[in-house]
């Protein structure tokens, strides 16, 4: 009889537009932890065409440019208002020798970049063309030092040279070559994948030369450096354990790098493009992995600082494909669809929920390699699915989380299933509230109910969705904006003082209320 009675009133539901079963309760009573605008933060190595081409054509290229950096792609990044950027690598950075690349252009030392297709670095663009970029973007900057094959006194030289306000030699050479003032430069990398490219070392062995170089480091910069140790591999909960163990009180931060792999194997990651509902489903559910490799890394610092003091920096995300066909393997060229952008969203969704210990992410990598916000060719300019995603989620930096719990249906894909929905919300320093939401569903709209415990937002001032005519769509250079922002309007505000929102399958939603 119980039964009957359930079926008719989903029934019921379906046919006479019941309030839907995917229910949003925002906790409005308290505040959660402020979410780190560092979240929303960017990595450029040297890597394939991501600072030639992408970022620095040099003064005399005709692209246009703005002192050597490509004018469209240095106006995209201005309009994103990226907060940090990382660089020089990656692996890079393991064999990066800062000197290289300061000094006249033409008399800069050629170097081989090894990992990375084994070309001839020119070191036209280094310190000064990186810092000055931060400073005309108006972000921070994260450099990694080189612990792999470099030395302590190469790091300490760097820092002196970066940021000394003194007489000392390092930074009267910097004012030798045309640099008076010292620049900012808040974060610094103890090397990049110790465990890997930056030196094939055990965690016990890194965990000492952590203790080291940071010590040092903290000598010439003090607390104007956040010092980042380097951190795991994925599911390596060990290494993250074995530098919590040893080294916790030598960094104010621990990175951990992971990327997303659609395909059946890291050897087998599948194309970027025209890929079936079975690589889009696994995508997704891979890029949702993040969650537990956060939960349980946190978990493993909690252990050894409760009070949350070292921030974990996820300073290597994104989904790794193959390379666009006919491309050099070694330049990581890769499209960019609106799989992406749902990937991006809900790992976004992941880092804010997690923002009491996540304080920084860089997804890999800003233009024209691996989850790129930007593709170039020649004079050429593409935005990618993803630079929208992170142009409408950017309202959540330095917000306030307001906590959220959800009731989603499920996406089913074979015999597998992940959340249709994912949600961030939170509120920012003028008291407005930010709502997003995606839907993953490949094909279903979905409704959704929104209720607020406490402070109840008056009005939706507006919003805007991402969607796409297909899951696997792309923008590409003849055809930039078939996947771009709209405004959004399918909401409405229920009599209960609910909201009720309808989502376009795979689409990412941003919602600002007051
Ligand atoms: O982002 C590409 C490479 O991925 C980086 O150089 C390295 O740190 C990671 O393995």
């Amino acid at each position: 009889m119980k039964q009957t009675i359930l079926i008719l009133v989903l029934v019921w539901g379906v046919f006479f537009g019941a309030a839907s079963q995917n229910r949003l309760t925002v906790d409005a009573t308290q505040d959660g932890p402020q979410i780190s605008k560092y979240i929303y933060g960017h990595f450029a190595e040297h890597l394939g065409r991501c600072i030639y081409d992408g970022i620095w054509v040099g003064p005399d290229s005709p692209i246009p440019n703005i002192n050597g950096y490509r004018k469209d792609v240095f106006e995209a990044l201005k309009a994103l208002d990226i907060p940090v950027l990382r660089w020089p690598g990656g692996c890079f950075a393991d064999t990066y020798h800062w000197k290289d690349g300061i000094g006249p252009r033409e008399q800069r030392p050629k170097i081989k970049n090894v990992f990375w297709g084994g070309t001839v670095e020119d070191n036209s663009f280094g310190t000064h063309e990186f810092l000055n970029l931060c400073e005309m973007l108006g972000c921070d900057a994260y450099i990694s030092a080189n612990v792999g094959s470099g030395t302590v006194g190469e790091m300490v030289d760097w820092i002196e040279y970066m940021i000394s306000d003194e007489d000392v030699e390092m930074a009267n050479l910097r004012r030798k070559n045309g640099r008076e003032e010292p620049w900012k430069v808040r974060f610094l990398g103890i090397g990049n994948e110790s465990w890997g490219c930056g030196g094939n070392m055990t965690p016990e062995y890194y965990a000492n030369l952590l203790r080291q170089y940071s010590g040092y480091a903290w000598e010439y910069a003090r607390d104007r450096m956040v010092r980042v140790g380097c951190g795991a591999n994925g599911e390596d909960y060990n290494w993250t354990r074995v530098l919590m163990q040893n080294a916790r009180g030598n960094m104010d931060a621990l990175s951990v790098h992971y990327y997303t792999i659609a395909g059946p194997s890291w050897n087998n990651k599948t194309a970027a493009t025209g890929f079936g509902e079975d690589l889009y489903f696994s995508g997704i559910r891979a890029g949702l992995r993040m969650e537990e490799l956060i939960r349980r890394h946190s978990n493993v610092m909690d252990e050894y600082d409760p009070r949350k003091r070292v921030g974990l920096y996820v300073d290597e995300w994104g989904i790794w494909t193959d390379v666009e066909p006919g491309t050099n393997p070694g330049f990581l060229f890769q499209q960019n669809s609106m799989r992406d952008a749902l990937i991006a969203a809900t790992t976004f969704d992941i880092f804010n929920r997690n923002a009491d210990r996540v304080k920084m992410a860089n997804i890999a990598q800003t233009v024209n390699v691996l989850q790129a916000m930007i593709l170039t060719e020649g004079g050429r300019m593409v935005l990618t699915p993803t630079y929208h995603v992170f142009n409408m989620y950017k309202v959540h930096g330095d917000a306030t989380l307001l906590k959220a719990s959800l009731i989603t249906e499920k996406y089913a894909h074979g015999d597998q299933s992940v959340p249709a929905i994912s949600q961030t919300v939170s509120r920012d320093a003028e008291g407005k509230v930010h709502l997003s939401l995606s839907n993953v569903h490949p094909a279903k709209e979905v409704k959704l109910t929104v209720a607020f415990n406490g402070k109840q937002p008056a009005r939706v001032n507006g919003g805007s969705v991402l969607t796409a005519p297909a899951f696997n769509a792309v923008n590409t250079f003849d055809k930039p904006e078939t996947v771009k922002p709209a405004p959004f309007m399918n909401y409405k505000l229920l009599a209960s003082g609910e909201l009720e929102v309808t989502l376009p399958p795979r689409s990412v939603i941003t919602l600002e209320m007051q």
